[in-house]
């Protein structure tokens, strides 16, 4: 007797606590339809600091040049075909990241010399700047 009475109550636990697991479940999708609206903004933010924290402009601007020729004629620290990253971080500022970004693609010379650094006529203005992004962050 006593344990049909201790089912009957397991069972009406278990039919409660179901019932209202369904409770919850129907007033958070209400609450998802209410919330439609800042969604698409909260995925957005995440997304954005998905990015930063996977890869910064900085982080990518190196993979990108570890990639393409850069490296042919550019070194860090010293001089080679090209100046050395560090001597363009140190005569340039963030307000220069546009033209230097333009001038990787188009190519030229006279800046630091007569010797011309090749066009890269292939690449996205985005990745020149992220490119030109790295190498500012050289900056002593
Ligand atoms: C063929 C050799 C060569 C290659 C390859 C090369 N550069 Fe250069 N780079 C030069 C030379 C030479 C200069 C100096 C040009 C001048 O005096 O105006 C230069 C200058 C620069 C400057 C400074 C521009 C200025 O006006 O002060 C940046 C930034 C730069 N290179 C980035 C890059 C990046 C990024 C890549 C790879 C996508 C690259 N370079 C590939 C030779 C090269």
């Amino acid at each position: 007797m006593k344990n049909l009475f201790f089912t009957a109550v397991l069972l009406s636990i278990a039919l409660t606590s179901c019932s209202e697991k369904k409770e919850t479940e129907s007033t958070q999708s209400e609450s998802n339809v209410m919330m439609e609206e800042p969604k698409p903004v909260d995925s957005a933010a995440l997304a954005a600091s998905n990015a930063t924290s996977s890869a910064s402009p900085e982080d990518e601007g190196l993979k990108l040049i570890e990639g393409a020729d850069c490296l042919s004629c550019h070194k860090v620290d010293s001089k080679l075909v090209g100046p050395a990253y560090q001597d363009v971080a140190a005569k340039y500022t963030e307000a220069d990241i546009d033209h230097l970004s333009q001038k990787i693609i188009d190519g030229g010379k006279g800046v630091w010399g007569d010797i011309p650094m090749t066009p890269h006529a292939g690449m996205s203005k985005e990745n020149a700047q992220k490119m030109v992004k790295y190498i500012l962050s050289l900056k002593k």
